[in-house]
């Protein structure tokens, strides 16, 4: 399997701190946002990664990553020239995959939970997705919002619904098989105009192969201020009591 993250879009909710920088190079205690995904990836066992991101930034993301060595990584690099989505920025991935299943993480998302064993079991299966999520203590109506039956099955997903059907919210970590691409192809952009990751993964719930894994704990450091704060408070009370390793 074959690790994809997407460093791209325009962070307007992060302003003025993302006008002449990109979101995923902004601290995140003692580094910068980017290596929690990075360093997820190198936990799930992944050995290659392409880092998305728009034309303005690509050289800071060369420069700060290089070949990927400092990660155990091989890196590459693909620009999304415009951010058209979520799901068009995967679509650049497609001949880096190169038939491969692969794992794709938002950049802005930090969370501890390990990939591995998903990925393991992953990787045996034929065909499928999965979708990561997490139990909200209030709100979930500002991410994408899972709806689960029984045995973990996917019963339908939601982007940003007004009245969620349930305080499950889909976290940035996704899985997909090769007809991933396939799949985008058919995509409409949205109302945002953009293509949506929550309509990608409408494909495989329709066919009953999207499953789900709930983690315990995960941030979307883009979405404001106070979760970026959140995300810095969280990491630097675990480093400091030991519990979470820089690699
Ligand atoms: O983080 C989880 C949420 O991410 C999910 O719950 C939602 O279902 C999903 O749509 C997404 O919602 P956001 O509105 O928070 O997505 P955002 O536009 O902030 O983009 C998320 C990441 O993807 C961010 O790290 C930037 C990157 N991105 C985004 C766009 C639109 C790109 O690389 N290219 C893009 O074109």
């Amino acid at each position: 399997m074959k690790g994809v993250i997407l460093a791209g879009g325009l962070a307007t909710r992060l302003r003025p701190l993302t006008q002449v920088t990109n979101k995923h190079l902004l601290p995140i205690y003692n580094k910068p946002m980017i290596y929690y995904p990075l360093e997820a990836m190198q936990r799930a066992g992944i050995k290659e990664v392409l880092i998305i991101t728009g034309p303005d930034h690509a050289g800071a993301f060369l420069n700060l990553l290089k070949s990927g060595d400092q990660f155990g990584l091989r890196l590459s690099y693909e620009i999304q020239q415009e951010a058209g989505g979520i799901s068009q920025g995967i679509a650049l991935s497609e001949s880096f995959a190169d038939e491969q299943k692969i794992l794709v993480i938002l950049g802005d998302n930090i969370f501890t939970y390990n990939l591995k064993n998903s990925v393991e079991k992953f990787e045996k299966k034929a065909k499928g997705a999965m979708v990561f999520a997490i139990k909200m203590p209030t709100e979930s109506k500002q991410y994408g919002v899972v709806d689960l039956g029984e045995n973990n099955k996917v019963l339908s997903i939601e982007e940003k619904p007004e009245n969620p059907k349930s305080n499950l919210a889909q976290t940035g970590i996704y899985m997909y098989d090769n007809r991933v691409f396939e799949f985008i192809r058919k995509l409409k952009p949205s109302k945002r105009g953009e293509l949506e990751v929550t309509d990608l993964n409408n494909f495989y719930v329709k066919e009953g192969a999207m499953e789900c894994k709930i983690i315990d704990w995960w941030v979307d450091a883009g979405t404001s201020y106070d979760e970026l704060l959140r995300a810095n408070n969280f990491v630097a009370e675990k480093i400091k009591a030991g519990e979470l390793q820089s690699l």
